[in-house]
């Protein structure tokens, strides 16, 4: 199916999701130009359509700010239905807001437990034909309910209309993973077991669970980041090339990649608490959810056997910064006799907030002695213009291009990797706000140097 959809229905409409992401992306899909389609809020919290509207001008004074010709389009073309996801009624009236609407874009933008009534509802009010869905993350709590809600998904919209969104696919210093490595012609001879000892991916954020308490402490950070964001993260950088640019070989190749992760074991994860979680509104006074992992990923394919891939993510750590070390194995032997530094080649990825890429290498220091010093070959990236993740996902959702979004097989490929650790596992281990997690987590690394820790970014080499 290629047709542009011309109404967007947003489920959730008064909820947070589309507070904070989904009126900016819409008004900057205005701005932009070519969308031109009723907006149709869907909630049940006794709102009235002006009622949304001031919603919307409220979120986007408070993300981004207002772009008053593109908000009169925007509020112009707003509809809001009012009722029980429950209630056939609701979608009655939807069926006639949508009018002559052939190929609708629902969001859903609720709790999984609803997807199956409302997309059922959907179909029964015959708002489902034509229509595509776009659904948010978390996919599911683990392999299980992911199938649960796939197969739930299936009895209504085929796989082609279906369209799960993880933010982190909609950045362009991710969609760079991929770009960078296969139009590049010197990475690829290294990129591989012969030459990468190990790679590091670290999502710190410096901040702790924002107001998110009751849902955080749902979810935890394996299922919160791991399984979705850092597995995408890793799928992009392992992957083999895929066969062209078409969404289906792409999606084919990281499939592959994400069947070859091996599922994780107790032993090579560590859980982290930040003190003072417990205290957080909506959080379990006893809660055992883990606000950091640190966790080490085999990949059993012919180029990367034997080399592990190390992944932490945390909240309260020291400083934000999503960065990825692709750490080089030493040269064959030291001609100059000097001690093998640590970390002296490798590339550094950094995905956010600034985007960077950089060549660690050692260079001749000055004086009659051939002695060295490492530094870093480095580019700064700017990308102009970025659209936000959102607006990125959402424009291709319309267009129904699936190229950025994961496919119901990858999904649970995803779910298989980090279902042996979500339960049974031993307590969850405090660390102090503005650590690197618990003291434990470098014991996932032993093997090699340590983690390389995320600093602030330099605008001179370092
Ligand atoms: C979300 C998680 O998916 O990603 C948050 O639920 C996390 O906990 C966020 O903070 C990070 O994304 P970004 O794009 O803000 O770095």
């Amino acid at each position: 199916m290629t047709s542009v959809s011309d109404a967007f229905v947003f489920f959730g409409a008064t909820g947070d999701l589309a507070y904070k992401k989904i009126f900016p992306a819409l008004q900057a899909l205005v701005a932009r130009g070519g969308f031109d389609m009723p907006v149709i809020g869907v909630a049940h919290s006794d709102w009235t359509v002006d009622q949304l509207r001031e919603r919307a001008r409220d979120s986007l004074e408070h993300n981004g700010g207002v772009d008053e010709a593109a908000f009169a389009k925007l509020s112009a073309q707003m509809h809001y239905i009012d009722g029980d996801y429950n209630d056939a009624a609701t979608f009655e009236r939807l069926r006639k807001v949508l009018g002559g609407a052939e190929h609708p874009l629902h969001y859903l933008a609720i709790p999984p437990s609803l997807f199956g009534p409302v997309v059922r509802a959907l179909d029964a009010s015959g708002s489902a034909r034509g229509a595509r869905v776009v659904v948010e993350k978390p996919f599911g709590r683990d392999l299980a309910s992911a199938q649960a809600l796939n197969a739930t998904l299936h009895e209504v919209f085929d796989e082609s209309a279906i369209f799960r969104i993880d933010h982190y696919l909609g950045k362009e210093a991710v969609q760079n993973l991929l770009y960078f490595r296969f139009a590049n012609a010197f990475l690829e001879p290294l990129w591989n077991r012969t030459y990468v000892d190990n790679v590091q991916i670290t999502m710190a954020e410096q901040f702790g669970v924002q107001g998110r308490g009751s849902f955080y402490d749902s979810v935890g950070a394996i299922r919160d980041v791991v399984q979705n964001h850092l597995l995408q993260v890793v799928a992009l950088l392992a992957m083999d090339a895929p066969i062209g640019r078409d969404p289906e070989s792409i999606r084919a190749e990281k499939l592959r990649l994400f069947r070859a992760m091996r599922p994780l074991q107790h032993d090579e994860l560590v859980r982290g608490q930040f003190r003072g979680y417990r205290e957080e509104a909506g959080v379990e006074p006893d809660s055992d959810m883990e606000t950091f992992a640190a966790l080490r990923l085999h990949i059993d394919t012919w180029r990367w056997a034997g080399v592990p891939f190390y992944i932490r993510a945390g909240k309260c750590l020291p400083i934000t910064s999503t960065q990825v070390i692709v750490d080089l194995k030493c040269p064959p032997m030291s001609i100059f006799d000097e001690i093998q530094p640590a970390y002296s080649n490798y590339f550094r990825l950094r995905l956010s907030p600034e985007v960077v890429i950089s060549t660690g290498v050692r260079v001749k220091r000055s004086g009659d002695e051939m002695v060295g010093e490492d530094v870093e070959l480095t580019a700064r990236h700017q990308y102009a213009d970025e659209k936000s993740p959102y607006e990125r996902l959402l424009g291709d959702a319309i267009r129904g291009d699936t190229g950025l979004f994961t496919s119901d097989e990858s999904v649970e490929a995803a779910w298989r990797v980090v279902d042996p650790v979500l339960g049974d596992h031993a307590a969850v281990e405090p660390y102090e706000p503005g650590t690197w997690g618990p003291a434990s987590a470098r014991s996932i690394i032993a093997d090699d140097e340590g983690w390389n820790d995320p600093k602030p970014e330099t605008s001179s080499p370092c």
